[in-house]
Order: structure tokens, then C-alpha cells, then sequence
């Protein structure tokens, strides 16, 4: 299972879930161009720099091949994925599968309620990605409330969208 540490992705061996993104990736620390790049991604446009500078402390920056399973529907998720780079598919038991690209994020159902992922995601190409733990997911929230407001508006959608039902 995957545990993470400031400045660290560790995971188990032979693990393929949530976890083995990292296996043949690369997780990249400079701070400041951490902060460069998040100002590319759509999702924090209008934040402020100061509140860029705390997400960038919050989120390690990954690279990860085509082909991989970074969530496993019915599994435990401790991270919530934003992509910078590239697209992935998130496939759920029920319902169509979605094509996730640049700006989009996966993840947040688990760390939201604590549940088991709801949808089996991998990539499509390789990808950059800016991952957040369980904690730091918090803390992000806190450091940027707009934030919590996007999530709760996607999460809204994705669950009309699961259901079939009306959406806005
Ligand atoms: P989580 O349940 O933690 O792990 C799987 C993720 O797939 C889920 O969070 C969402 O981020 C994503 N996901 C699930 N259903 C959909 C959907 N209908 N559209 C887009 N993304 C989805």
C-alpha cells in the first residue's frame, strides 16, 4: 500500500495499485519550478502565489508510462491525482468510461469519505502528475478553499453522471 512521506512515494513490492505509479517514475523536488508548473494547470488558475508556493509543498510532481493502473476500483485510495501532462481512463463497474486529460483530477472519492475507489483508472499515454496524500489532501483545502469548491462541483458531476441522472 502506498505510504508517502514528504519528498517520498514508497510502495509495496509487487504492488500494482494505487502505488506503483511510481515504479520507473520520477518524482521531482525543485520548489520553485514546482510552482512555475502549477501555475500551468487549469485547475489552480486564480489562486494566489502564496497559495501555489503551499500546494507545492503539498504535492510531489510524478512521471509515469503509458499502461499503468494508478487506481483499482474496490481498493483502498490514499491520493488524489491531478494531471499536468497526458490522459488516463477511469472505467467504474457500472456506467461509461471517462477520459481524463491536462487540468482534470481522480481520486477525490476516496479521500473524501474513506471509501474503496469507486473506478479503476490507468493512462492512456505517459503522464505528468501532481499527487497529494490523504493528510495533504486536507491541507490543500485549507490552503486554498476555491479548491474544495471545484472538487465538490466535479465530484457532483461525476456522481450525476454515474447515476445517469439530470445533469446542470
Ligand atoms: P476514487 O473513487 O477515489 O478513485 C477512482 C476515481 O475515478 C474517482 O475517485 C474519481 O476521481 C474517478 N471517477 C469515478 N467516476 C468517474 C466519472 N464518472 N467521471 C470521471 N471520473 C470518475
Amino acid at each position: 500500500m502506498a505510504r508517502r512521506s514528504r519528498g517520498k512515494v514508497d510502495h509495496a513490492p509487487g504492488e500494482n495499485t494505487d502505488a506503483s505509479f511510481c515504479r520507473g517514475g520520477t518524482a521531482v523536488f525543485r520548489r520553485s519550478s514546482k510552482v512555475a508548473l502549477l501555475q500551468k494547470v487549469s485547475l489552480f488558475r486564480g489562486l494566489s502565489l502564496k497559495q501555489l508556493e503551499q500546494i507545492a509543498r503539498l504535492a510531489d510532481e510524478v512521471e509515469v508510462p503509458a499502461g499503468k493502473r494508478l487506481a483499482t476500483a474496490g481498493d483502498n485510495g490514499y491520493e488524489l491525482f491531478v494531471i499536468v501532462d497526458g490522459q488516463a481512463v477511469a472505467k467504474a463497474a457500472r456506467g461509461r468510461a471517462v477520459r481524463l486529460g491536462p487540468g482534470e483530477f481522480f481520486g477525490e472519492m476516496s479521500l473524501v469519505d474513506g471509501g474503496p475507489r469507486s473506478a479503476t483508472v490507468e493512462t492512456l499515454s505517459s503522464m505528468r502528475l501532481l499527487v497529494v496524500g490523504r493528510r495533504e489532501f486536507w491541507q490543500l483545502l485549507t490552503a486554498a478553499p476555491p479548491l474544495g469548491r471545484t472538487i465538490m462541483r466535479v465530484l457532483s458531476r461525476r456522481v450525476r453522471d454515474a447515476e445517469g441522472s439530470v445533469s446542470a
